[in-house]
């Protein structure tokens, strides 16, 4: 698998570590790992005693269970745990999709995303988000008219990277039922939740079908 240069990062290699200051991160400001044990009682003893070595193949149990609670129709056993996002695009895209596959990307959006696919060998149409004197605005009848005979996810990056545009719950209704109609998957990349107001729940627990 060849996959092209990750503009962004390339970016960032020149930049990140050398520019006095810092304006196009898309992370919040990072803390020291004392601050954060400091945040719970007895965290830092826990933390010392953690005994290095394997895990369980499919994360933490504990985690799971945390990270559970963050959905609202998803227990522990739908839950499976990454290093990362990047690692969870890859291995997704790479079980899911075949060479000539079809999928379709809210544009813009993470590169990797989009990237992996092209790397596999399949077609990628984007869903292109619009400028407007109001902000950035998408519109979800178009999405239809990108729908192929061989799509087979909708990749969704809300809130989005890079504009902060997010997607309403009845815009994600109206995704998911399209998705449905024409038995897609749906990946929804929700890197950002939780940093906009009223943001609609999980898509995974609108479309049983999305990632
Ligand atoms: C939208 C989006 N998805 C995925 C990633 C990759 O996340 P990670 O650094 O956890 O691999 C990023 C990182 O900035 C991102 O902005």
């Amino acid at each position: 698998m060849k996959i092209d240069d990750f503009r962004l990062e390339k970016f960032f290699n020149k930049y990140e570590f050398n520019a006095p200051y810092l304006l196009c991160c898309s992370d919040c400001e990072s803390m020291p790992l004392g601050e954060l044990l400091s945040l719970e009682p007895d965290a830092k003893e826990n933390f010392l005693k953690s005994q290095l070595g394997y895990s369980e193949s499919f994360g933490d149990p504990e985690l799971l269970f945390e990270i559970s609670k963050t959905y609202d129709c998803i227990d522990e056993r739908g839950i499976l745990e990454f290093a990362g996002a990047q690692e969870a695009i890859f291995i997704f895209m790479n079980s899911v999709l075949e060479k000539g596959d079809h999928l379709i990307t809210m544009f813009p959006a993470y590169q990797s995303t989009y990237e992996i696919c092209r790397a596999i060998g399949c077609e990628v149409s984007n869903w292109e988000l619009v400028q407007t004197s109001n902000g950035w605005t998408i519109d979800t009848d178009s999405l239809a008219n990108l729908v192929k005979p061989n799509t087979k996810i909708i990749a969704l990056c809300s809130p989005n990277n890079p504009t902060g545009y997010c997607l309403s719950m009845e815009q994600n209704k109206a995704i998911a039922s399209l998705a449905q109609r024409h038995g897609l998957l749906v990946f929804s990349d929700e890197v950002y939740r939780g940093l906009s107001e009223n943001e609609p729940p999980s898509f995974a627990d609108i479309y049983e079908s999305a990632f």
